[in-house]
Parts: structure tokens; sequence; C-alpha cells
């Protein structure tokens, strides 16, 4: 049986698709069976953002509407062979798929893989209960904004309308700068005000842009052992800060 995780977040934009991504990557390198299941429906990007767009012959609308079955539309990673990945209705964007489809399809696959990753859609409208009632667990992420702060609390309180196994939280892009400055919360005061346990801390950094899947950070490593089970280890963002090098970056940073 595999474990079912939803990756959520209220305020778009906050790397939902980005650390589903790279965390289901990581942890197909430790030899997990994974599914990244793209829930996105209409604005599908999981295969972009993994490169495997061209390789897409069937989607979530042909499982649904019996064209094949579920196994048949999965990708496998060329680069991560445990990885395979399910694409949104490319076919057909407008056509509805209910919560009863996906999550039918999703448990035809589960005794097959060990993680199904679902990347949800921004928000608390009707693509996010979709994709959140397939899943047994959640991961909410957030940046440190306000703005992402204060709608992740409110997809954090619709979500215990669901019974979840696990409601854990990711604060990503935190910049060591700033948390050095005091000019953002740090990700376990986050987790604190919105009463989540951690699950892990990604740096804003320039590599996400470039490739998700060539920056093989600490971070992405921690976060994906995390979501494993096992003693938790979380990123120092303010890493780079340390040391007398360090030190002039942040001197530089601050216009010193
Ligand atoms: N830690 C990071 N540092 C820098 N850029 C990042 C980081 N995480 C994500 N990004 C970038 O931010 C943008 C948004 O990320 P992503 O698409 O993963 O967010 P999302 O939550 O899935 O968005 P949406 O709500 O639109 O689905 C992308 O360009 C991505 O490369
Ligand atoms: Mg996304």
């Amino acid at each position: 049986m595999s474990r079912k995780i939803v990756f959520t977040s209220g305020k778009g934009g906050v790397g939902k698709t980005t650390l589903a991504a790279n965390i289901g990557a990581r942890l197909s390198l430790k030899g997990e069976q994974v599914v990244l299941c793209d829930a996105d429906v209409g604005l599908n990007n999981i295969d972009v953002v993994l490169g495997v767009e061209k390789r897409i012959t069937y989607d979530l609308a042909d499982v649904v509407e019996g064209r094949c079955r579920s196994r048949q539309a999965l990708v496998q990673h060329p680069v991560f062979p445990n990885l395979y990945i399910l694409a949104s209705n490319h076919s057909a964007p407008d056509k509805y798929i209910s919560p009863q489809s996906l999550k039918l399809v999703l448990d035809n696959l589960s005794a097959q893989f060990d993680y199904i990753l679902i990347d949800c859609p921004a928000g608390i409208e009707e693509g996010f209960h979709r994709a959140v009632a397939a899943a047994d667990e959640a991961v909410v992420v957030t940046t440190p904004h306000l703005s992402a702060l204060r709608d992740a609390d409110k997809v954090i309180s619709v979500l215990k309308s669901y019974r979840m196994q696990s409601v854990q939280l990711i604060v990503n892009m935190v910049r060591g700068d700033l948390l050095l400055s005091g000019d953002i919360l740090s990700p376990q005061e986050i987790s604190q005000i919105l009463k989540l346990p951690l699950l892990a801390v990604l740096p804003e950094s320039d590599d996400v842009y470039k490739n998700t899947l060539s920056d093989r950070g600490k971070a992405f490593t921690f976060a994906a052992n995390n979501l494993a089970g096992g003693k938790k280890k979380f990123y120092d963002v303010t890493k780079p800060y340390n040391g007398l090098l360090g030190r002039i970056k942040l001197g530089l940073k601050r216009g010193v």
C-alpha cells in the first residue's frame, strides 16, 4: 500500500510542484517506487518541471474515461527509473474529473507503489478538494511571507474537515540573510503559529530556477528523508552567512 500525500498551499507559486517533483525524485533514489500525480487539472505543469512532457501518451482523463488502464498512463522518468508521472488531463483540459474518479485511479495504483505524491492546485476551490480527497496525508507548503502564511492558515482549517493521518508543514524560499536580520519569521516560529509540525525548510535558491533536478542540495534530501520517517534534520539556511566570508557576504547583501 502506498502513502498518498497531497502537496497543498493557500497561495499560488509557493513551490508545491517544485517540491513534490524534487522530493519524489529523491525518494525514488532511495529505492522507493514513486508516482507523481499532477492533480493541478487545467494548469498542470509537473511533466514540464520533470522534462517528460513529450513522453506523455495517456493522461488522467484517459484513465478516468477508460481509454487506458492507470498503469499504462504512467510515464517512467528517464533519469529516475523508480519515478513515474501521471499527467493531468492534457488531452481535454476542460474535462470534469470528479473527486471519486481521481481517488479510484490512485487507489488502483496504491498496491504497486510506496508513495503517491499528489500535486494540488493553490487555494481551496474544487481542484483542492479533488486532490485532498484522494490523499491520506497532507503537506502544506508556505513561504515566510505574510500573505502566504495567512492563506496557509485557511488551507489548514479546511484540511481539518478531512480525516488526514498527518498534516505537516514545509517552509520554502527561506532567505538566510533575512532570517539573520529578523525581517522574516523563522520556520520554527511559523510552525508554532500555524500549529503544524515542521517537515522541511528549503532555501530560496537560484538553482531551483535553473533546473529543478540538477540541484541535488542537502535541503531536498533532508526533506525526502524527513518524509520517509526517522529523526528529522532541517537545512540551515543561515549557513552561507557563517564565518568571515559569510559575514562579508551578508554585509554586501545589506549594502554595508
Ligand atoms: N526554493 C526556491 N527558490 C527559488 N525559486 C523557487 C523555489 N521553489 C520554487 N521556486 C520557483 O518558484 C516558482 C513557483 O514554483 P512552483 O511552480 O513549484 O509553485 P507552485 O506552488 O506549484 O505554483 P502554483 O500554485 O502555480 O501551482 C517556479 O518558478 C519555481 O522554480
Ligand atoms: Mg504547481
